[in-house]
């Protein structure tokens, strides 16, 4: 068969890679999904497993070579370290660093018109490595963000206020760390400021924001590592790269204001990500500076 559109997943030999190769195949895109992993066993024991169930798709999936990545359409990066329970993903950096290095080095050269999009975390500090490493334009070097977060915090609004979460326009902001926010002012539902609905009078804001920014923990401690999550909200930001969707997002994606990558919303198509004006309040203006200070912070303590 011809594919028009190629996607590998380095790191497919793990659970997220494969979360989100299994969710590409779930929602029928006609593409050629490639794993590579550590190990050649694993990533092929993944491709097997989830070819299995890929006969009912559009999508097919298998082992890939460093060179076939290389060349591919989109190249996703889920390989790293994972959390250990309690541990916040900025811990994370010195041990993803090496690997990131390593799998630039390896899949070179890379097609110019290629997008990255890195999930490994700290994944806001791996993006901004990623770009300079791979030598790619900004635009086509981003992370999945806080992308994950707003997923989690719409389904939550959604449960609250008995409406669908795709008619909620909420998201958390910043930094897929413990430093990420809600955008209350500019969140809405109907058109109207979501904090002018009735049922969201006596609701505790910041709790709702703590709760989000901390519920990856909760599922860590519980079962070692997020996947299914990720998984669905990456193979999401493939599909409208893929088909140019430009739908706004907020994806981990270069601030020149704070001359950094930051979660902010931007606009998702085939060239990658374009920002777009944010009109937060100034108490939220604050919190963005404070991600941006926490991303280069961790960005200046790695050993390049
Ligand atoms: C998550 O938020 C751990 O970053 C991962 O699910």
């Amino acid at each position: 068969m011809n594919f028009t559109h190629r996607v590998s997943i380095i790191g497919g030999g793990g659970n997220v890679g494969a979360a989100v190769a299994f969710a590409l195949v779930v929602m029928q895109l006609p593409v050629e999904i490639l794993l590579l992993g550590a190990s050649e066993k694993s990533a092929r024991a993944q491709a097997l497993d989830i070819r299995d169930a890929a006969h009912f798709s559009t999508a097919h999936c298998r082992a890939g070579t460093s060179e076939e990545v290389g060349c591919s359409d989109i190249i996703v990066i889920t390989a790293g370290a994972r959390q250990r329970p309690g541990e916040p993903r900025s811990n994370l950096i010195d041990r993803n660093y090496v690997i990131l290095d390593s799998i630039i080095k390896k899949i070179q050269p890379i097609k110019p018109t290629a997008i990255i999009l890195m999930v490994t975390n700290p994944v806001d500090v791996l993006t901004s490595l990623a770009q300079k490493l791979s030598g790619l334009p900004k635009s086509q070097v981003i992370g999945s963000g806080t992308f994950l977060d707003s997923g989690r915090l719409r389904n939550y609004l959604s449960r609250k206020l008995n409406v669908n979460s795709n008619s909620i326009h909420a998201s958390m902001l910043g930094e897929h760390g413990d430093t990420q926010f809600v955008g209350w002012s500019v969140a809405s539902i109907a058109g109207s400021p979501l904090l002018k609905h009735p049922l969201m009078a006596n609701v505790d804001l910041a709790e709702i924001e703590n709760a989000i920014a901390h519920q990856a923990y909760e599922i860590i401690e519980a079962k070692g590592s997020t996947y299914f999550g990720v998984g669905y909200h990456v193979a999401a930001l493939i599909k409208c790269i893929l088909t140019d969707g430009h739908k706004i997002y907020p994806v981990c994606n270069y601030n020149a204001k704070y001359d950094t990558y930051l979660s902010v919303p931007a606009i998702l198509g085939s060239d990658g990500a374009t920002p777009i004006n944010l009109n937060l309040s100034d108490e939220e203006e604050v919190k963005l500076e404070r991600c941006a200070e926490s991303v280069n912070h961790s960005l200046g303590q790695v050993n390049e």
